[in-house]
């Protein structure tokens, strides 16, 4: 009776103490897996990948050649840079360079492609990497931010004036 009493006492307590621990050995496992998968997009955030700017050569011919018909417009640029704060720097940062979700627009792939492309890839979004579509934004706007993100232009070059 007491022999027997004993057997079943010290049974139940190796589970008791075993169920902890097992529980904590799984929980480790879904934190450190949870960490690993986070330091993984975060370093896919900070190197940007060869896909960054590709949507922009994607652009139909149709697109890529049309001309920005508010190019010459000299309220464009405060006009499409007022939108740019509203919507786009919250991503791609408040002087165009890149922030925290979304590349920098200064890049040379950027500022060398056409107004059209960059027209295209604000209408359609690049949204399976996490820019958003624009088509509700009116057109005149949409033209208005690609005529500001022209006149940012490629990173300074020394002025050379010959006086
Ligand atoms: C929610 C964040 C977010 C907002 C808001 C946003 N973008 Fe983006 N944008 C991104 C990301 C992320 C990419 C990179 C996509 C990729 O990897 O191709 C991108 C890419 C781009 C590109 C390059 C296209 C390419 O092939 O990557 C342009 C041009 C651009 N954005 C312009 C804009 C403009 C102009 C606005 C405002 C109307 C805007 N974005 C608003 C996140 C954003």
């Amino acid at each position: 009776m007491t022999s027997n009493m004993t057997l079943n006492m010290t049974s139940n307590i190796s589970t008791l103490r075993l169920q902890p621990l097992l529980i904590s050995g799984i929980t480790c496992l879904i934190v450190f897996c949870n960490g690993i998968s986070f330091a993984q997009s975060a370093a896919a955030n900070k190197s940007k990948s060869p896909q960054t700017y590709a949507e922009l050569a994607k652009a139909p011919e149709k697109w890529r050649t049309r001309e920005n018909p508010l190019a010459a417009d000299p309220d464009a640029v405060a006009a499409g840079r007022k939108l740019f704060e509203g919507h786009c720097a919250e991503c791609h940062g408040e002087t165009a360079s890149g922030g925290r979700k979304g590349p920098s627009l200064r890049a040379q792939e950027v500022q060398q492609a056409t107004p059209g492309a960059i027209f295209w890839v604000l209408t359609n979004g690049v949204v399976r990497r996490g820019m958003p579509v624009w088509s509700k934004l009116p057109e005149p706007q949409r033209w208005q931010i690609v005529t500001y993100l022209k006149s940012l232009g490629l990173p300074a070059t020394p002025n050379v004036t010959t006086k």
